[in-house]
């Protein structure tokens, strides 16, 4: 059994050394949005500056826009950062993530003809429930082997639908996520890491600010200096399957009023990841560090994320950035080859051959019905007994609930005032406050039936919402979301060859 569950390791380092060794060096890059900022501008503006980046990670888009981006950037090297993709989640395969999603990845993956699928290792939408922005997986053992099967299940899609196309396959790359106040599980986020990579060839982003963060809200930063966090840290992350390495902003939210750090206490902030946010000194020292690791032996490239950022901010922090780590980057990615053997596996459990019981499945599918509990729900931490939080303080899991959560649903991807301004002012009049609307999304699931849309989504719920909290007002709130949807439709549609879709 030990024979042959090294057997499957060595299997999979070296399906990932093969393609790895076929990826080419992408050099020092920017992950970028084709619309915020306008990225013809950005480019323009890059050029002027004679900064011309080695290659532009952009974000998923209608595939028709990236299609124009390729024409409008026929000399550019382009990458692509996936969205939409729940890898983490046990249906995936089956879901339409795993299916419509996918296929719309391919087609966007050949749109720009990118070397590399890269997609966050976390999930909007579990157990039914969606949230506006990243959930990190469950980190624990159960879930990382399913990870694993559903990652091996989207690189064979990959493969697949690249044959179609007499194009060479894209190599997925699974991005470690940042912590947004807390962190779930009893596995160490190395050893999760180093899990899926023992079952599945593929290759991993780390993220610098991400790294920053779970040093945060796993509570390490009271125990040991950053370096010292950061070295165990990266000594037990498979570094040798780091392709790109990313670097974005920092911040505190400015959307809620949080009580903050006390002046004096030696805390740290209460920064999450913020693209559209300067990026703190603190993140190129740590750079430098994880660049000098040992095992960091198949780079391909180095991003700064800048989506969302003004253009002024991303040249000058794209100066320094090149002036600091060119040479080094360039260096790394030349002697880059990645290893034919693995190093060894830090658990015992690692390399099974095994796939999902449908009983482990059916663990899996309750514990993130558990998990959305957990951190929607006031008093679901007591009655949670199989789940902890992985490290750091439950003041920090209130602050995610309490404050982040109800900003996401009132106020983000759509303020609800200005989206429904006459089914708001209705509400207003019966007293009831907008608030009510955070519970009532979290009160039941819903199956997925269409592509996670957040707006579209917001939408149906707050229809119902008032409708339910405010009968006379359901006509009204019915009339504008219809608006709403329709010119959301008008917006999203593919328009002629020159333009891009919005
Ligand atoms: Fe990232």
């Amino acid at each position: 059994m030990v024979a042959s569950k090294y057997a499957k390791r060595e299997l999979m380092q070296s399906e990932f050394t093969q393609r790895a060794n076929g990826l080419p060096a992408h050099g020092l890059g920017l992950s970028v949005d084709v619309y915020s900022p306008e990225l013809l501008q950005l480019v323009q503006a890059l050029r002027d500056a004679e900064l011309e980046p080695g290659y532009l990670e952009v974000f998923k888009a209608t595939t028709s826009a990236l299609q124009w981006v390729r024409r409008q950037l026929p000399d550019s090297t382009l990458t692509y950062h996936g969205e939409g993709l729940w890898s983490t989640q046990p249906d995936f395969p089956h879901s339409n993530s795993g299916r419509q999603g996918v296929a719309e990845a391919c087609a966007q993956l050949a749109a720009l003809n990118s070397a590399w699928l890269n997609h966050e290792c976390a999930t909007k939408q579990m157990a039914g429930y969606a949230f506006g922005t990243y959930v990190p997986p469950l980190y624990t053992e159960l879930s990382a082997r399913m990870t694993a099967e559903n990652l091996v299940y989207l690189q064979t899609q990959v493969d697949e639908q690249a044959r179609g196309r007499g194009i060479t396959p894209a190599l997925v790359l699974l991005e470690m996520p940042p912590l947004t106040y807390f962190g779930c599980g009893t596995f160490g986020i190395p050893d999760f890491f180093r899990s899926v990579t023992s079952r599945a060839a593929c290759g991993l982003v780390l993220d610098i600010g991400h790294l920053w963060t779970v040093y945060r809200y796993t509570g390490s930063w009271q125990r040991q200096r950053l370096e010292d966090f950061a070295a165990e840290f990266l000594d037990a992350f498979p570094m040798e399957r780091v392709i790109e390495i990313h670097v974005a902003g920092l911040a505190e939210s400015a959307n809620f009023h949080a009580p903050g750090i006390e002046e004096g206490s030696g805390a740290l902030p209460y920064w999450i990841d913020a693209h559209g946010a300067p990026i703190p000194g603190v993140l190129f020292d740590l750079l430098d560090q994880v660049l000098a690791h040992p095992r960091l032996t198949s780079l391909k490239g180095v991003a700064l994320e800048v989506d969302t950022k003004p253009i002024a901010m991303i040249v000058e922090e794209f100066r320094r950035f090149r002036a600091r780590f060119e040479g080094t980057v360039n260096e790394l990615e030349q002697n880059s080859c990645a290893p034919a053997h693995q190093s060894p596996a830090t658990d015992e459990s690692s390399g099974t051959t095994q796939i999902l019981t449908s009983d482990e499945r059916a663990i899996l599918q309750r514990q993130y019905g558990t998990y959305v509990e957990f951190v929607t729900t006031q008093d679901a931490v007591s009655r949670a007994a199989d789940l902890s939080l992985l490290g750091g303080s439950l003041e920090n899991l209130n602050r995610y609930r309490d404050l982040y959560l109800p900003y996401e649903l009132l106020h983000w991807g759509g303020e609800l005032q200005d989206m429904f301004p006459k089914a708001c002012r209705a509400l207003n009049e019966e007293h009831v406050p907008l608030e009510r609307f955070v519970p009532f999304w979290f009160s039941r699931s819903r199956p997925e039936q269409d592509d996670y849309d957040f707006f579209l989504l917001k939408i149906d719920r707050f229809a119902e919402f008032v409708a339910q909290a405010c009968p006379s007002a359901a006509a009204i709130v019915a009339a504008e979301a219809e608006e709403l949807r329709a010119a959301y439709r008008a917006a999203n549609e593919p328009v002629g060859s020159t333009e891009v879709g919005v």
